[in-house]
């Protein structure tokens, strides 16, 4: 199973997938972007998924053509092809190997002139990509992971690109993500401009202190994630109280337990910052209780619309 890619509705391996230098996408990175994963080959709050491309297309100016279900059916046909249609359906996933797909969809400006007048590309570009999700190690939920805060780079302020689209833009994500690497950390914190904490580099953050998990608001500069809402809604559902709240570093560092949420890689739990432990650097009850809700919700999810599109297919 490798890479496939939908470019405007032809599919190839990722090799021979090309898109004109022309396109305003690669020129200027505008553009905007979702990644949506499967569990058992279903693909996981999807709905969510659209909805935010849109508002992300919104938010820069572009108009998105498509409905959702030719998203949605263009998503399944380049899963298919890289052979991720309807994998795992039967429960047959073998354990520490993901055959669950990894879909990441573009929208760009389109083909048109070297301007940065709209008019001059009449027609988005829509690139999807399926691959199979790439797996995170059990590791990193079992013993947590080590982020650093990024230095030097603050996230975009909310006035200048906000952090609440999801663009094709990714300099400054890359920027956190160099920093983090070059430390050998598996994420890179960013501060806002004012110095509160705002969001991790292709995740959002959350801590928690006496029993209260709490993640910066939407206010502070980020991704309106939809782990990050759906781990909210799967805590409060359960009896363990998230909210939103403004967050500076001595939360962080003063924490019982943090860890960070994505579509890729659910809940990860952090047991240090730069060279700092987290509470007893261990991963803590509530994260690991998170974890559990949250997977346990998601099957139960994928299983019912499963079921669903069964009985009416
Ligand atoms: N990253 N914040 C940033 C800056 C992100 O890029 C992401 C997601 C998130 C988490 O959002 P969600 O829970 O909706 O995935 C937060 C995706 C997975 C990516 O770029 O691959």
């Amino acid at each position: 199973m490798s890479a496939f890619v939908n470019v405007n509705g032809v599919i190839t391996d990722a090799a021979h997938a090309v898109i004109p230098v022309y396109d305003h996408g690669f020129l200027y990175g505008e553009g905007v972007y979702e990644v949506f994963r499967t569990y058992h080959g279903v693909p996981f709050l999807f709905d969510r998924h659209q909805a935010r491309l849109r508002a992300s297309a919104a938010r820069i100016g572009l108009g998105v053509p498509f409905t959702d279900d030719e998203i949605e059916w263009r998503s399944l046909a380049t899963m298919t092809a890289a052979g991720l249609g309807n994998a795992g359906l039967a429960g047959d996933k073998p354990s520490g190997l993901s055959n669950d797909a990894y879909v990441r969809i573009l929208v760009t400006r389109g083909v048109g002139e070297i301007t940065y007048d709209p008019a001059a590309c009449p027609t988005p570009s829509l690139v999807i990509i399926a691959k199979p999700l790439p797996v995170t190690p059990a590791a990193h939920y079992e013993q947590g992971v080590k982020v650093v805060m990024v230095e030097d780079v603050i996230r975009n302020h909310p006035e200048s690109v906000s952090p609440l689209i999801k663009s094709n833009n990714l300099l400054n994500n890359a920027l956190g993500m160099q920093q983090a690497i070059k430390a050998g950390a598996v994420e890179g914190v960013f501060r806002n401009y004012r110095g509160e904490l705002s969001e991790c580099s292709q995740s959002n953050l959350f801590i928690v202190s006496n029993g209260v998990v709490r993640t910066p608001p939407l206010e502070a500069g980020l991704l309106a994630g939809i782990t990050r809402a759906f781990t909210m809604d799967v805590g409060n559902a359960v009896g363990i109280r998230c909210e939103e709240a403004p967050l500076k570093d001595a939360d962080l560092f003063g924490a019982d337990e943090a860890f960070f949420t994505s579509t890729t890689k659910e809940i990860v739990p952090i047991v240090r910052v730069d060279d700092r432990a987290i509470g007893d650097g261990r991963v803590g009850p509530i994260t690991a209780r998170l974890l559990a809700e949250y997977r346990r919700e998601a099957e139960r999810l994928s299983a019912l619309s499963s079921r669903l599109s069964a009985r009416t297919s």
